[in-house]
């Protein structure tokens, strides 16, 4: 089923305005009055129910596989911030710091007075500092949590009162559908920031995919800066998905918790081991839940029994050198691309445009 564009109920974090008051996102003429966050809330929601059916036939299948968009609970959330500031974990500090260190010369790359389209927003927060360098007009926060969303619009709108704000909610493992909502605003030319290697988690040709669905929104002057994980030692690698306090393991393990809530599942979550490998062949970073013991699990109605020792795969993120990556973008239809990286090359930040 095509995801419909709707407005959202109301984000249960924080009081609105009652919808006759907000903006009407499906027609462009609304006003955005200088000074006034203009609050607009536009849900791409996608089929709940196919959601639910390809978690299920995923853990039916062999091997077995849950999407790691799964993760994402509140405690998931929590859990992914701790991971954050690991030691172990560099790649987000290691791409804070190429930002801060390269911001001019990046925004150089950037048009001006542009819709600042974030992908994967969460609470904002990797957006604020490039606001005011490339003179933004308008923030687009799509995230496929609606709470992120409106945290990330509170937080936005109070820190930037001429800036107007918009969260679409939205899972892009699809196609996106941005034209409506980013032609409501014909001329300014958009930027698409998608940091945190999160493109790490698309196999290689639905990578592809959503690059190539980036290009067809960029517009005239449009860009792309995204943040890439490079490859490097497996020691270096496996290590920052296998931390010493097994707060990764937790973060893995509590999937499983998210299965039995969404499918009416009986995973005994400490019955399964982390584990996280580097796959050179495919360049990609492999976690895992391996089953201790051979254990049969309830599905709703269905059952599926895993063997002692089966795995079920959650989450695959792909490393790219420069090269490999640029030549993704060329493959995307991007003519042209900058890069910058931090001294010992572990991350990489794009600058793309058509
Ligand atoms: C959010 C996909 C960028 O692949 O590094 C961190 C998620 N998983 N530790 C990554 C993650 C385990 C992360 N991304």
């Amino acid at each position: 089923m095509k995801p419909q564009l709707q407005h959202l109920a109301s984000p249960p974090l924080l009081s609105q305005p009652a919808p006759a008051d907000l903006p009407d996102a499906r027609h462009p003429a609304s006003p955005a009055r200088r000074g006034v966050p203009a609050w607009i809330s536009v849900g791409l929601v996608e089929d709940s129910d196919q959601r639910l059916l390809d978690l299920r036939n995923g853990l039916l299948q062999r091997p077995a596989h849950i999407s790691p968009k799964f993760f994402y609970d509140a405690q998931g959330c929590a859990l992914y911030s701790a991971i954050c500031e690991l030691a172990e974990y560099y790649p987000t500090r290691t791409e804070a710091a190429i930002f801060e260190r390269h911001r001019d010369a990046i925004a150089r790359r950037l048009p001006r007075g542009v819709q600042w389209v974030d992908l994967g927003c969460g609470d904002g927060a990797k957006s604020w500092p490039w606001l005011k360098p490339v003179e933004a007009r308008r923030w687009v926060g799509v995230d496929i949590s609606p709470e992120w969303l409106s945290m990330s619009l509170q937080a936005g709108g109070q820190q930037f009162v001429e800036v107007e704000f918009v969260g679409v909610a939205t899972d892009f493992t699809r196609p996106l559908q941005l034209h409506h909502v980013l032609g409501q605003r014909p001329h300014w030319p958009r930027v698409f920031f998608y940091p945190g290697s999160s493109i790490g988690n698309f196999p290689p040709e639905q990578a592809l995919a959503l690059l190539g669905s980036v290009r067809e929104h960029l517009g005239p002057e449009g860009r792309l800066l995204i943040g890439i994980d490079g490859v490097k030692d497996k020691a270096v690698l496996e290590a920052a998905y296998d931390d010493a306090l097994g707060v990764t393991a937790a973060f893995n393990r509590n999937v499983l918790r998210v299965v039995n809530r969404e499918l009416d599942a009986d995973f005994d979550a400490r019955r399964f081991a982390h584990r996280a490998v580097f796959n050179s062949r495919d360049s990609r970073i492999e976690m895992h839940l391996v089953a201790q013991g051979v254990q049969q699990v309830h599905l709703g109605t269905d059952q599926r029994v895993f063997d002692d020792g089966e795995a079920i795969v959650t989450e695959y993120s792909y490393k790219y050198t420069p090269e490999s990556f640029a030549a993704l973008l060329r493959e995307a239809g991007f003519g042209s691309s900058w890069h910058w990286s931090d001294e010992r090359g572990w991350f990489h930040v794009f600058v793309a445009g058509a």
